[in-house]
């Protein structure tokens, strides 16, 4: 079978990387581009750029993820999270490519008793959560064949993420205050990224390739505060550092964004319809800590 080329837009982050880094395992041909390269926002440079290349499918890993800046930084955010994804969903559908988006937990307000799924009513509780949910929105609205992969709580080995803010803070003062009343479940940038391919591959490979919604995360729920503890775990098994972890409340840190209590995720559907299943998110969590943990110390 020839060798597919497909487009990855938002290279440079934690999704981005990963996904670049595995595409060939997959078969495909990886034309990489971070921001500077190709700005998503700019409808006339991205429907050129999508048409010389003629990928078989696109991969959209940009996005605007500072949650709390979003907040004063309305503007920004949106074109990025929901420009974009129109301009990148006109131009997928010009070609009669498929696009494969991510998109969050953040579209929920977090208010319910069990694990979301693709059907639950969306009611976004902050500026992010609302400007990716206007990308869902421009996608379906702009273009055929797609894929929205929701997911929660990304962490790569590269690029800014939970696990560096804990170790900076942990080999800082040793003491760390964590908040333990939001539940979610932290995710592998890796393992979206084998996701996202996993899932391209099995929909060009299909006549009648299922579009819709879909939600991927780490196997279980637990609160940042959980996740800190295992992350603490592989530091003081690898150094001497002790880190003395408290538990807090949202209220005793108000952060400029509001997040949702429990933003579980139901990862059913993936399963269903990709075979593919959530892998386990403290082995998960503590693998990629140590790969961190080999560069800092
Ligand atoms: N991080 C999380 O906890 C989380 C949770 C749920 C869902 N997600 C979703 O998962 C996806 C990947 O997240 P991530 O953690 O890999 O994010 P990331 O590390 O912040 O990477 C996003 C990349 O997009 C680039 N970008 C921003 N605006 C762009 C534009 N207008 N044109 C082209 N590139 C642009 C950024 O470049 P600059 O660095 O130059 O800005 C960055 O390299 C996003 O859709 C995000 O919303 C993330």
């Amino acid at each position: 079978m020839p060798v597919k080329k497909i487009l990855i837009t938002g290279a440079g982050g934690q999704v981005g990387l990963e996904t670049v880094r595995r595409a060939q395992a997959y078969g495909f041909t990886p034309i990489a581009f971070n921001r500077a390269d190709l700005d998503i926002t700019d409808a006339v440079k991205a429907a050129r750029t999508i048409k010389d290349i003629a990928p078989a499918a696109l991969i959209n890993c940009a996005a605007y993820t500072h949650v709390d800046k979003a907040e004063n930084d309305a503007d920004a955010a949106f074109e990025a999270n929901a420009l974009g994804p129109k301009n990148l969903a006109r131009a997928c559908q010009a070609l009669d490519i498929p696009l494969l988006h991510i998109s969050t937990d953040y579209v929920f307000d977090g208010c319910a008793s069990g694990l979301y799924l693709e059907t639950d009513q969306v009611s976004p509780i902050n500026i992010y959560g609302s400007t990716k949910l206007a990308g869902e929105h421009a996608i379906i609205q702009n273009c055929d064949k797609y894929i929205i992969l929701r997911t929660s709580w990304v962490y790569g080995v590269t690029g800014e993420n939970f696990i560096k803010t804990m170790l900076a803070i942990g080999q800082g003062n040793g003491h760390a205050r964590v908040v333990a009343d939001q539940f979610g479940s932290p995710t592998f940038a890796g393992d979206i990224a084998e996701t996202l391919l996993k899932i391209t591959k099995s929909y060009l490979s299909r006549k009648e390739a299922p579009n819709g919604i879909y939600h991927y995360t780490g196997a279980g729920i637990t609160s940042w505060y959980g996740f800190a503890k295992v992350v603490f775990k592989e530091l003081e098994a690898h150094s001497n550092i002790q880190v003395e972890l408290k538990a807090i409340t949202t209220k005793d840190r108000p952060t400029p964004a509001q997040r949702p209590a429990h933003s579980g995720l139901d990862t059913s559907k993936t399963a269903a319809d990709f075979n593919i299943y959530p892998k386990d998110w403290q082995q998960s969590v503590a693998r990629a800590t140590r790969e961190i943990l080999k560069q800092v110390l």
